[in-house]
C-alpha cells in the first residue's frame, strides 16, 4: 500500500472511532485541517426534514456538497457512491430509489464500513449495500448502475483518471455522474503539495477544473459540468481551493 493510501486510510479509520465513539464531525478532524473544517465539511448541505424522516444525522457527514442535490434519483434506480464513509449519502439515495431500487456504497476502511453498516441498521434502511473495496477497482460489474455519486473522495485517490474510467465502466449507457469534490483553484505551496497528512485532509490530492474535465472527457463521459460553488479559506492557501459541482453522463452508446 502506497505511504498516500495509507495515510488516507488510517485517517478515516480514526475518525470512524471517533463517531463511534460519538463524536460529531465538526468536533474532529473531517475531511479538511480544523481550521477549515467547518467551511468544507461537517454536512450542512442536507435538509434537516430529509435527515429527521430517515433517522439520520448529519453529524456523519464528511462531504464537501450534496450529490444528490446533483443526482435527481427515482424510484427503481441503482446508485453507487464511490467513498461511502459513514454511509449518509447511501442511506439517502436507498430511500429516494426504493421500494424497487438499489443504492451501494463502496469504502475501503473497515471501520468506516462498520460505521455505515451500523447506521443502517439503525435507520432501518434494507435496500443499501455497503461494499469493502477501492474506487480504483470497483467490486460491481460492468453497467451494473444508474448513478455514480461521490462525496469529497476523489481529490484523495493518487490515479484520478483510474477512478473516473471506473465509474464510467459500471455506469449502464446514459448513466449519470454526480460528484461534489475538492478541487485546486490555484497552485499550491511546494511543501503543503508534498505533505501527506494534506492529501489525506482533501488538500494536496486536489487537481485544477481544466484537468478534472479532462480525465471526465477522456474516459467517455458527456455533457460535463462543473460548477464551483464553494471557495475555502485555509489559512496559508487563501483562495487555493474550493468545493466544486461535477455532472455528466456516460452516452447511449459508446
Ligand atoms: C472524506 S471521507 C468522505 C466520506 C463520505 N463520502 C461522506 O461524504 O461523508 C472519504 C472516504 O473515502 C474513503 N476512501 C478514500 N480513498 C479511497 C479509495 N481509494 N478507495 C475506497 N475508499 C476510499 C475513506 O475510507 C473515507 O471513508
Amino acid at each position: 500500500m502506497s505511504k498516500i493510501r495509507e495515510a488516507v486510510r488510517d485517517r478515516y479509520a480514526t475518525k470512524a472511532k471517533s463517531f463511534s465513539a460519538d463524536q460529531s464531525c465538526c468536533g474532529s478532524d473531517c475531511c479538511a485541517p480544523a481550521a477549515a473544517e467547518e467551511a468544507i465539511s461537517c454536512g450542512q448541505h442536507y435538509e434537516s426534514s430529509e435527515l429527521s424522516q430517515a433517522g439520520l444525522d448529519s453529524s456523519i457527514s464528511l462531504g464537501c456538497g450534496n450529490p444528490l442535490l446533483l443526482a435527481e434519483l427515482h424510484p427503481g434506480e441503482s446508485v453507487l457512491d464511490l467513498g461511502s464513509g459513514g454511509g449518509l449519502d447511501v442511506l439517502l439515495s436507498a430511500r429516494r430509489v426504493a421500494p424497487d431500487g438499489h443504492a451501494y456504497g463502496v469504502d475501503m476502511t473497515d471501520e468506516m464500513l462498520e460505521v455505515a453498516n451500523a447506521n443502517k441498521a439503525r435507520a432501518a434502511i434494507p435496500n443499501a449495500t455497503f461494499l469493502k473495496g477501492t474506487i480504483e477497482q470497483v467490486p460491481l460489474p460492468n453497467g451494473a448502475v444508474d448513478v455514480v455519486i461521490s462525496n469529497c473522495v476523489i481529490n484523495l485517490a493518487e490515479d484520478k483518471g483510474t477512478v473516473i474510467r471506473e465509474a464510467f465502466r459500471v455506469l449502464k449507457p446514459g448513466g449519470r455522474l454526480a460528484i461534489s469534490d475538492i478541487v485546486a483553484l490555484k497552485e499550491l505551496p511546494p511543501g503543503v503539495k508534498q505533505a501527506v497528512d494534506a492529501w489525506a485532509g482533501c488538500i494536496s490530492g486536489t487537481i485544477p477544473v481544466d484537468a478534472y474535465r479532462g480525465l471526465l472527457v477522456d474516459a467517455g463521459f458527456e455533457g460535463v459540468e462543473i460548477q464551483i460553488t464553494q471557495r475555502h479559506d485555509v489559512e496559508g492557501i487563501t483562495g487555493a481551493i474550493a468545493s466544486a459541482a461535477i455532472r455528466g453522463s456516460k452516452p447511449l452508446v459508446t
